[in-house]
């Protein structure tokens, strides 16, 4: 049954999303209260984010809008894409939210933006475009996949059967299409194990920044323990660009063992912005996994009891 709750509930929560002046960490669970909530009105709410100056956020906004599988979005995010003025982080998660989306209305301009200057934009846009004509094929209703244990609409779907190592020579062929690589990701990532995060983790080292930063995240969503030295490495590396480092850093905020802690608390004042909001949003995460909190998502909670 869907929740209801006051509109003006909503706005409250949007207003703490929307504060400039409040610590990034509230604000992200106030993002993650509106996505919870779902509705159309949430939906707006989010989509006022657009203009704030934190890529992070922003990209985390577009990020809630594609799992939330709402054709409604397809303006706001279509926009944002368009927008060259937005950070590239910002625009490839806005590509990525159409793809999660589904809808075959948007694969005109996901082609157009196939080409664009960003290469992680470009090549977010083209899996979109794969996934969105997967969806819709035939072939998809015949192949029989793992299921996905985190519940997330992701970049592609698992493969069919394989073992590890196939799995592994696939996601690790620069030589192969990205979408194909994507697709034994996911699969490994279902996986679970201590074999598959361990195979995962060498994708940490592959060209496409694309691909490294999805790594990072799958390997967030596992939290197994094995990869924290080589998601510790990409996250060490000042070369390596922000998008990337900033996954590992919410990576190691899931995996949330002191030693991960310890070295995000370490990053808090890092130069790049992304990289130490991530920080911030990881260690209220760690937090939030230790403590006997209800949710992380408490937005609710606050406007219910602290007005
Ligand atoms: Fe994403
Ligand atoms: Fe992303
Ligand atoms: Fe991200």
């Amino acid at each position: 049954m869907p929740i209801t709750v006051e509109d003006d509930v909503i706005v409250r929560v949007k207003n703490v999303l929307i504060d400039q002046q409040r610590p990034m960490k509230e604000r992200f669970r106030a993002l993650f209260t509106l996505k919870n909530l779902g509705s159309e009105k949430a939906i707006a709410g989010i989509s006022e984010c657009f203009s704030d100056p934190s890529a992070l956020l922003k990209h985390e906004c577009a990020y809630c809008l594609g799992q939330l599988k709402d054709t409604s979005a397809i303006p706001i995010l279509s926009s944002v894409l368009k927008d060259t003025c937005q950070d590239e982080m910002v625009r490839h998660e806005a590509g990525e939210a159409l793809g999660a989306i589904g809808s075959t209305e948007v694969i005109d301009l996901l082609k157009e933006y196939s080409k664009d200057s960003s290469v992680a934009v470009a090549e977010t846009c083209q899996l979109a475009v794969e996934r969105i004509q997967w969806l819709h094929s035939e072939k998809s209703k015949q192949e029989i996949l793992s299921e996905n244990p985190y519940c997330s609409v992701d970049p592609a779907p698992p493969c069919e059967e394989s073992s590890v190592n196939e799995l592994k020579a696939t996601l690790l062929d620069e030589t192969l299409p990205l979408f194909k690589r994507y697709r034994a990701m996911f699969s490994l990532r279902n996986r679970g194990d201590d074999e598959s995060a361990l195979s995962l983790a060498e994708g940490l080292k592959c060209k496409s920044a694309l691909f490294r930063h999805e790594i990072a995240y799958v390997l967030g969503q596992m939290a197994n323990k094995s990869p924290v030295e080589q998601l510790k490495v990409n996250l060490q590396d000042e070369n390596e660009v922000p998008m990337v480092r900033h996954e590992c850093a919410e990576a190691l905020g899931a995996i949330a063992t002191d030693e991960c802690m310890q070295l995000l608390q370490n990053y808090l004042k890092d130069r790049e912005i992304v990289v130490k909001e991530s920080c911030e949003v990881a260690l209220d995460m760690c937090d939030y996994n230790k403590s006997d909190e209800f949710q992380y998502a408490d937005g609710l909670n606050k406007q219910q009891f602290n007005t």
